[in-house]
């Protein structure tokens, strides 16, 4: 019988709120690789938010997944099958290989792990590009000194938890932003914020007001909306805002409704002196790549640096776990264990 391989694509763009029916499940020929070439098994799959991007046309930093095409994503594989000198079967390896089961490479890109030094899940988290987010952004955008307040929401996340525990060694105070009262109580006791606010409490507002006495000089933003706008007020004179991200908006079908708020913030840019800074991780990686792996891998080995996974089996499960993770479902890093 013949070897099938399995392979997410997009199915229809969504509206909104992605839904299953945007994506399909299929089964194709194995790959077979040719002079030069790898056959990669997919152990892990990382769900991140920027996919709900590459679901949509609109215009962006990166290209669009076509309709029919494969959704991408970062992989932890193994090497099954080598025709090239430097890979070997048994090989672990963080790869670019999408929604799917099985994939051929050419070796561009690779990058080889060492389950000894850490657990390969880890290159898709805390040790990999979204740990990089925190490292980059904060220090080249948000610039945290010793005793100043920094707030980040999604903080329960991988970008956000990392930006906490970096701040905390800078010798910042470290205040946390989440959805519900079990992922504060994550922010305190796992990753050692100094508070945690739950974003969807009714008195919100007030509580980060009151969490934030000395007001806010580093807002690393991962959200907008809402918990932009109880933020806002707080920026202190010379605060720095890394604009990361913006979750709160990415099912958003049109602009918020309200007055336009745009001529009151560039007043306040101007009056607070503030920095507002949008980036891309990559954008930095040339410059803060060698000290990440180097600082940053010393404080998670250290345990400085703690992170939290969640892990759901099967290819089957990323639409449903993606859409989870655009409303707040996850708890911690977002992993499909494929393999
Ligand atoms: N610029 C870059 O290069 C770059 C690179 C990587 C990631 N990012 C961005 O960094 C941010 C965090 O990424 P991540 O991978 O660490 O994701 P994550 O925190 O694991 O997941 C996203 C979290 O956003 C929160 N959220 C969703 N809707 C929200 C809303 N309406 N209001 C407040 N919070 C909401 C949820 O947490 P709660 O349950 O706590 O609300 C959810 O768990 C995202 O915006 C992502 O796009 C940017």
């Amino acid at each position: 019988m013949t070897e099938l391989a399995r392979q997410i694509v997009l199915a229809s763009r969504p509206h909104g709120r992605p839904a299953p029916e945007n994506f399909r499940l299929e089964t194709v020929p194995m790959p077979v690789p040719g002079a030069g070439e790898l056959l990669l098994k997919v152990r892990y799959l990382s769900l991140d938010p920027y996919m709900r991007g590459r679901m949509s046309e609109a215009k962006s930093y990166a290209a669009p997944v076509p309709v029919g095409g494969v959704m991408e994503g970062g992989t932890v594989a193994e090497v099954v099958e080598s025709r090239r000198p430097d890979f070997a079967p048994g090989d672990l390896v963080l790869s670019y290989s999408g929604w799917r089961s099985h994939a051929l490479s050419d070796g561009t890109g690779l990058v080889r792990l060492d389950p000894a030094e850490a657990p390969v899940t880890t290159a898709l988290g805390v040790l990999g590009m979204p740990g990089f987010t925190a490292y980059a952004g904060l220090k080249i955008i948000g610039q945290p000194k010793a005793g100043e307040t920094v707030v980040v929401a999604a903080a329960s996340g991988p970008v956000g938890s990392a930006v906490g525990q970096i701040a905390r060694i800078r010798g910042a105070r470290a205040v946390g932003i989440a959805g519900g009262a079990r992922k504060c109580a994550l922010l305190r006791e796992a990753f050692g914020f100094d508070v945690a606010v739950d974003h969807r409490s009714p008195t919100f507002a007030a509580d980060l007001k009151a969490a934030c006495p000395d007001g806010v000089d580093v807002y690393f933003e991962n959200v907008g909306g809402a918990v932009w706008d109880a933020v806002w007020p707080l920026l202190n004179r010379f605060a720095r805002v890394p604009v990361c991200g913006l979750v709160a908006q990415y099912n958003a079908t049109g602009p918020a409704a309200g007055p336009d708020r745009l001529p009151q913030l560039m007043r306040d840019i101007l009056t607070r002196s503030l920095t507002v800074r949008g980036f891309i991780q990559r954008d930095f990686a040339a410059a803060e790549m060698p000290a990440f792996r180097e600082e940053m891998g010393l404080w998670v080995a250290d345990g400085r640096v703690r992170y939290q996974e969640d892990i759901v089996a099967g290819l089957e499960a990323a639409p449903e776990a993606l859409i989870g993770l655009l409303e707040g479902r996850n708890f911690g890093k977002l992993i499909v264990a494929v393999a």
